[in-house]
């Protein structure tokens, strides 16, 4: 797949693809970046320590959540350079998790995690999915804003046990 992004900035084009095994080390390069630039305790990454993120990043970790008959990573690029992810799991027949997407700090609110995320739902769409699922940190005030202004809507709050640690989290749910 492969849609262009919209870019209204001076910025270059950046691209969305879904990953595949050819862009493993850019998805690991990418995590290191991603989690260095954000810094300890930055919302969204509750639980990433290096540690964690050393696991992330083995190849075959990453082999595991690209293509995979429940999985699907899909990448923004800016030429060579891997600038945000997001990727889904199958939660059941109805619903798809979208499990993650993150945009580098460098690039955040310059609009590449809304071609991401629909990359993600037409995907889910074609797949026949009737809904897409997102949990988040419930002091996640960007994260919420974006899902809220892009047709999720609240869902429930729980609380997970991520690394040892109890997160409150707001589920939100879009229709497909
Ligand atoms: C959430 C995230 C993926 C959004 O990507 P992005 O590229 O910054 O988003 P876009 O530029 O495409 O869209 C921005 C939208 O986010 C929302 N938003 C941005 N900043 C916000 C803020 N401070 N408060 C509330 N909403 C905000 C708005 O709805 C905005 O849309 P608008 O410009 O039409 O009003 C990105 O901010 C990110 O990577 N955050 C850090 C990691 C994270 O928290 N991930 C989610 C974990 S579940």
């Amino acid at each position: 797949m492969g849609n262009d992004a919209d870019q209204n900035s001076s910025d270059s084009a950046v691209i969305v693809t879904e990953a595949d095994s050819e862009d493993v080390a850019a998805i690991a390069a990418f995590f290191w970046e991603a989690w260095r630039g954000a810094g300890p305790d930055a919302p969204g990454w509750a639980g990433a320590s290096e540690e964690v993120i050393g696991e992330l990043t083995t190849v075959d970790a990453i082999q595991a959540r690209v293509g995979g008959p429940d999985r699907r990573m899909f990448l923004a690029w800016s030429g060579s350079r891997v600038v945000a992810f997001a990727a889904t799991r199958t939660e059941d027949d109805r619903t798809v998790e979208l499990v993650g997407i993150v945009v580098l700090q460098d690039m955040l609110g310059r609009g590449v995690g809304t071609p991401l995320l629909e990359s993600a739902v037409h995907s889910a769409t074609q797949e026949g999915f009737e809904r897409m699922l997102v949990k988040t940190e419930a002091t996640n005030e960007r994260a919420l804003g974006f899902y809220r202004s892009r047709g999720f809507g609240p869902s429930r709050t729980l609380t997970e046990e991520v690394e040892g640690t109890s997160i409150e989290l707001a589920e939100l749910i879009r229709a497909l």
